[in-house]
């Protein structure tokens, strides 16, 4: 029964490059439906991580499961299951939205009777109608980022994975984006993996972070949970970001300290 809830489970998954452990034998369960992120400082292993369970990168040694396949031996069925927006941009910028869209329902093969409407559902869904037959180069960053969106809901995947959804993005269109993911989760029950450096992002968008440091997990729960944990009066994500990641461990004296003080006065309100 918990076993269908199960979208993402990974076992041991670890991947080497030379010398570095990029990802280092995590275990890593995701439920159906939840906005789950991803944080941690530069190198972590948070895009690799991603890599591997798009079916892009193989691993050096542990599984995977998403939505229930095999990420090697059945690579092709979890590519039909998912979507992928990368870290840097993935729209042809010397195509219109249209075009773009259309070129994406072609590659993922949906259906020719089917793709104009799937098209416009989707430009519609991100705000995007009004600029469909414009060229991407002019968009904006926000209106960038809308369009991948789109692009990867074009096959309508079970689970959406969003490298730095937000990065460069001003204020309003960021909420743009969250407020989009939000809705995917909600009406359609997709589940979302993302990563972010932004800890509000995450604070308000995920159900569920897990914070990784060379390339493991060093800690996994609902934001609320990970900033009680800490010890920290009126702890922030940026607290626990700090806490369970290099920062820690750079400055381990000084940080200990400051949570020391910080208890200290508390205790005394
Ligand atoms: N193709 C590659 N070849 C060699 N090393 C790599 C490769 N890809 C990643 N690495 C190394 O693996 C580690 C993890 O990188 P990764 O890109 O997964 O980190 P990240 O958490 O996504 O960082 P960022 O927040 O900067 O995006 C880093 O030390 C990086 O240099
Ligand atoms: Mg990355």
């Amino acid at each position: 029964m918990s076993k269908s809830l199960t979208i993402i489970e990974t076992r041991g998954l670890t991947r080497r490059f030379g010398d570095v452990t990029a990802v280092d034998a995590v275990d890593l369960s995701i439920s159906t439906g939840e906005i789950f992120g991803l944080l941690g400082p530069n190198g972590a292993g948070k895009t690799t991580m991603i890599k591997m369970l798009t079916t892009l990168l193989p691993p050096t040694t542990g599984t995977a499961l998403v939505a229930g396949f095999d990420i090697e031996r059945e690579s092709a069925r979890v590519r039909g299951a998912i979507a992928y927006v990368p870290q840097l941009v993935s729209a042809d910028g010397s195509l219109t939205a249209y075009e773009n869209l259309l070129l994406f329902a072609r590659l993922y093969g949906v259906p020719r009777k089917e793709r104009e409407q799937r098209i416009n559902e989707a430009l519609e869904f991100v705000g995007l109608l009004e600029s469909a037959h414009r060229v991407v180069r002019g968009y904006s960053g926000g209106m960038v980022r809308r369009l991948e969106i789109a692009l990867a809901l074009i096959h309508r995947p079970r689970l959406l994975f969003l490298d730095e959804p937000t990065v460069g993005l001003d204020p309003l269109a960021r909420q743009s984006v969250w407020q989009h993911v939000r809705l995917l989760a909600e009406q359609y029950g997709m589940t979302v993996l993302l990563t972010t450096h932004f800890m509000e992002e995450a604070d308000t968008l995920c159900g569920r972070v897990a914070i990784m440091n060379r390339g493991r997990v060093t800690a996994i729960g609902t934001p609320a949970a990970l900033k009680l944990g800490i010890g920290v009066a009126e702890a922030t994500l940026d607290h626990v970001f700090a806490h369970y990641s290099g920062a820690q461990l750079e400055s381990e004296g000084n940080f200990h300290e400051l949570t020391r003080t910080r208890r200290t006065l508390a205790r005394l309100g």
